[in-house]
């Protein structure tokens, strides 16, 4: 006779169901694991066998042969150990053989018995709730579980003995409550900056629209202070985006102890970071930075410094909003909607912008050529929001702290993003698309300037030589501008502003 019990292997952030069949026929004494199992599942056979001995059951002397079916999609990682185990059990009769009828089953086994924490709970527990199953996971998920829907039955044992007498009816297990993970102190406030009133205005632009920024500027100007107050004025996630955004940090094992954050991912790589640990791969193709900033912001400080492959690697998840992983015998994707928020020097001296500064290097331009060559024109293309942040001056330094902080460019941006929500919501489009992101056909329309605005841009076109991703892209800013007015119309001042954002990052990269 053949058990059954229903897992899952992961294909990105997708769980595809997998079958573990086990079948102990009389014959030589083997374990064998068959289905193109990974040396990780392969290795599950000794975990398996011991956590079975600590708990009590021996392994009858026959031939064991689990099939994880379909045979061809490759398995991956510790999470089988349970399901196999379960499918043991139940062949045995160790637990009845119906009980697991209902479930969708993954976890790591110790030694001695008790059930470890996996990857990837998220997933699994709402690709459970919608083939109707329950849902059988390590008791430290549990709460990551439970948030896949409310009338989803989920169990989360802390050993096989623990499972085993719920399933004997000598101690029920309750179901785990979902958990949201408590807030580690406050943000940094926009009011620690001090003038720089530009660079904050820019700032709230790029949050109300999801537009990329790029700062450019001296050494000590406050880039990196400024981008580390964006997640301060963000707009909170909605339902749907939590569990988009948890999904993905649950298959990369970021979620601490089950618990969901409701903060927007910030993520801020080393500029020393390689392809894989930006766009994914490596061993069992794990989601990179791209992808754990889905839904929030990836800082890339010191931009130049970052090697141009990597930077140019960015260009197809940038258009796409997602990132695909060719490996040998398959393809995965993440979602990577990201905005990306980016900080550099004008040129290695950092002082090419400043005036009457003369550079080490030979003139100045030349200097900011040679540095901002590293940055390719397409990515600049992708940046919708160019701008100067040039030194504070002391004057500004011993004012008093500003009267407006975060609190109050938030509300403006929470305000500018729910005008983008209903505009795209009545449109059937996702809730979290934002003027950066939408169609670029719908953008002509719900962007589309009265009669001097458009004079206006058709002559900017003309003079600045905007790609046609640059008019799009003029426009997107243009209509968060006056999405932040609480406009319906773009007009003339708008389209003004947004193209003031794409200036002198065109002229660098036409020196260069
Ligand atoms: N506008 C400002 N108001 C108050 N403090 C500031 C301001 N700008 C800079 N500072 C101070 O200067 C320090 C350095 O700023 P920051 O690290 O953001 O500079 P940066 O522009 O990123 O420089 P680099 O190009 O060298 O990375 C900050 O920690 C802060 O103490
Ligand atoms: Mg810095």
């Amino acid at each position: 006779m053949v058990t059954r019990v229903a897992t899952v292997a992961f294909e990105g952030i997708e769980a595809r169901a997998v079958d573990v069949q086990v079948q102990i026929i009389p014959g030589s004494v083997v374990f064998n694991v068959v289905g193109l199992p990974d040396k990780a599942v392969g290795e599950s056979r000794e975990r398996v066998r011991g956590a079975l001995i600590a708990s009590g059951l021996a392994l009858p002397a026959k031939r064991i042969t689990v099939n994880l079916a379909p045979a061809d999609l490759p398995k991956e990682g510790s999470h089988y150990d349970l399901p196999i185990a379960l499918g043991v059990m139940a062949a045995i009769g160790a637990i009845p053989a119906d009980a697991l009828a209902g479930y969708c089953v993954l976890g790591e086994l110790a030694l001695d018995g008790s059930i470890t924490a996996v990857n990837g709970v998220l997933p699994a527990a709402i690709a459970a709730a919608a083939r109707g199953l329950g849902l059988i996971c390590p008791a430290q998920t549990g709460p990551e579980a439970a948030w896949a829907g409310g009338d989803l039955d989920v169990l989360a044992p802390r050993s096989l003995i623990q499972l085993a007498n719920h399933f004997k009816g000598s101690q029920v297990m309750a179901r785990p409550e979902p958990a949201m993970a408590g807030q580690a102190g406050p943000l940094p406030d926009l009011a620690d900056i001090k003038g720089q009133e530009a660079a904050k205005r820019a700032l709230e632009v790029a949050a109300a629209g999801g537009h990329n920024l790029l700062m450019n500027g001296p050494p000590g100007s406050g880039k990196s202070m400024l981008a580390a107050r964006l997640p301060s004025i963000l707009p909170p996630l909605g339902p749907r985006e939590l569990l988009d955004i948890s999904m993905i940090q649950s298959v990369a094992g970021a979620l601490k102890d089950g618990a969901l954050s409701n903060r927007r991912p910030f993520r801020q790589p080393h500029h020393s970071a390689s392809m894989a640990a930006l766009v994914g791969g490596g061993i069992g193709a794990r989601p990179g930075e791209v992808s754990l900033a889905h839904g929030g912001v990836l800082f890339l400080d010191e931009l130049p410094e970052f090697s141009p492959q990597v930077l140019d690697s960015l260009r197809q998840p940038m258009e796409t909003g997602e990132v695909m992983i060719a490996r040998a015998n398959h393809r995965v994707t993440y979602p990577a909607r990201f905005q990306l928020v980016a900080a550099m020097n004008p040129c290695r001296c950092g002082q090419g912008l400043e005036p009457g500064y003369a550079c080490r290097r030979g003139p100045n331009e030349r200097c900011m050529a040679q540095y901002q060559a590293r940055i390719s024109g397409p990515l600049l293309d992708r940046i919708d929001l160019r701008i100067e942040v040039p030194a504070v001056t002391a004057a500004d330094l011993i004012l008093p702290p500003p009267a407006e902080g975060s609190r109050e460019a938030s509300a403006r941006v929470a305000a500018a993003r729910a005008l983008q929500a209903t505009r795209f919501g009545e449109r059937g489009l996702p809730a979290a698309t934002t003027n950066a992101t939408c169609p670029a056909n719908l953008i002509e329309q719900v962007a589309h300037p009265d009669a001097d605005g458009t004079a206006l841009i058709r002559q900017a076109a003309e003079s600045m030589r905007l790609s046609a991703r640059g008019f799009h892209r003029t426009l997107r800013v243009a209509r968060t501008l006056a999405d932040l007015d609480g406009e319906a119309q773009v007009r003339r001042m708008h389209l003004a502003e947004a193209l003031s954002y794409r200036g002198r990052g065109d002229s660098a990269a036409a020196a260069a």
